[in-house]
């Protein structure tokens, strides 16, 4: 039974997913990702948040658009709004209709942001408390995150990403609940790392030889944390503040820079935004 409390959560089945191109450092056309593995690892994924208590939310998956698995791309939601993303490289444009196409028919009411700015959804944009720290320069326009600050009327806080390993700012940093946040030091400057020292009481600081393991990429539900094997330092942290870490396999969608969290969208508010309980 779907009540308001069940967690609701956006995913796309890897029917088409694929290394066809080469847009972050992580992907090699050379070294394609196993199509049958990449479907049990995202199967195995689904039935994790399943059995969490999960109601997962399918899109159909497309031809052409390989990338569309990591629907944490589609868009910003807010409430009952949906900021579309709108794609910095050309080869992933065409999954916004399809994410709008979405979002419509779920009942949300489609914010369109300014043309020219490139904005990339829920993989740059994360709430922490009443604040959205928003992840720029690789992908998504501080321009963006300015914009959406004052069309939502909430506090940004634009964090510039400095390492092109970790482009998204859900690669390097995973707020768990509010005043509560994994995060990997080496992708921020100075600024960005006084912002996080400031704004969350409660960090876990994830070493560079676990964070290549995506290990910030986590998914959050309640106090479970789903995110790729290859991490027991995080683990052990995780599970010292009281959240129950949940390993599992994304050595495909790694071949294409992204893990778990990449792979969903939370259509009710992360775990993390305050907006969520007000
Ligand atoms: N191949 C995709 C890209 O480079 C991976 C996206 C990962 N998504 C994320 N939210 N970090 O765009």
């Amino acid at each position: 039974m779907t009540d308001s409390r069940t967690p609701r959560i956006l995913m796309c089945p890897p029917d088409y997913f694929g290394i066809e191109y080469e847009i972050n450092p992580w992907m090699s056309v050379r070294k394609g990702a196993d199509p049958e593995r990449s479907k049990a690892q995202w199967k195995a994924l689904h039935q994790t948040l399943v059995d969490l208590g999960v109601e997962i939310d399918l899109m159909a998956p497309v031809k052409g658009l390989p990338d569309l698995v990591f629907t944490a791309n589609a868009g910003l939601v807010f409430k009952d709004l949906f900021i579309p993303s709108k794609f910095r490289y050309k080869v992933r444009q065409g999954e916004t209709e399809r994410f709008e196409e979405w979002a419509r028919g779920r009942g949300f009411q489609i914010v369109e942001q300014p043309e020219g700015v490139n904005f990339e959804g829920a993989g740059d944009a994360l709430f922490c408390g009443e604040a959205l720290f928003g992840g720029y320069r690789l992908r998504s326009d501080v321009q963006s995150h300015q914009w959406i600050g004052e069309r939502l009327d909430v506090e940004v806080l634009p964090m510039e990403l400095i390492d092109p390993r970790f482009y998204h700012l859900d690669t390097c940093f995973c707020p768990l609940a509010p005043g509560v946040a994994i995060y990997y030091p080496g992708a921020f400057d100075e600024y960005g790392l006084s912002v996080i020292a400031d704004r969350i009481p409660t960090r876990i600081e994830v070493r560079a030889e676990e964070a290549v393991y995506f290990s910030c990429n986590a998914v959050v539900v309640g106090s479970n944390v789903v995110l790729h094997q290859g991490a027991p330092r995080l683990a052990a942290d995780l599970e010292r503040i009281g959240f129950k870490p949940h390993a599992l396999d994304f050595s495909e969608f790694i071949k294409s820079g992204g893990s778990a969290k990449c792979l969903t969208l939370r259509i009710d508010g992360e775990e993390a935004a305050a907006w969520k309980s007000t």
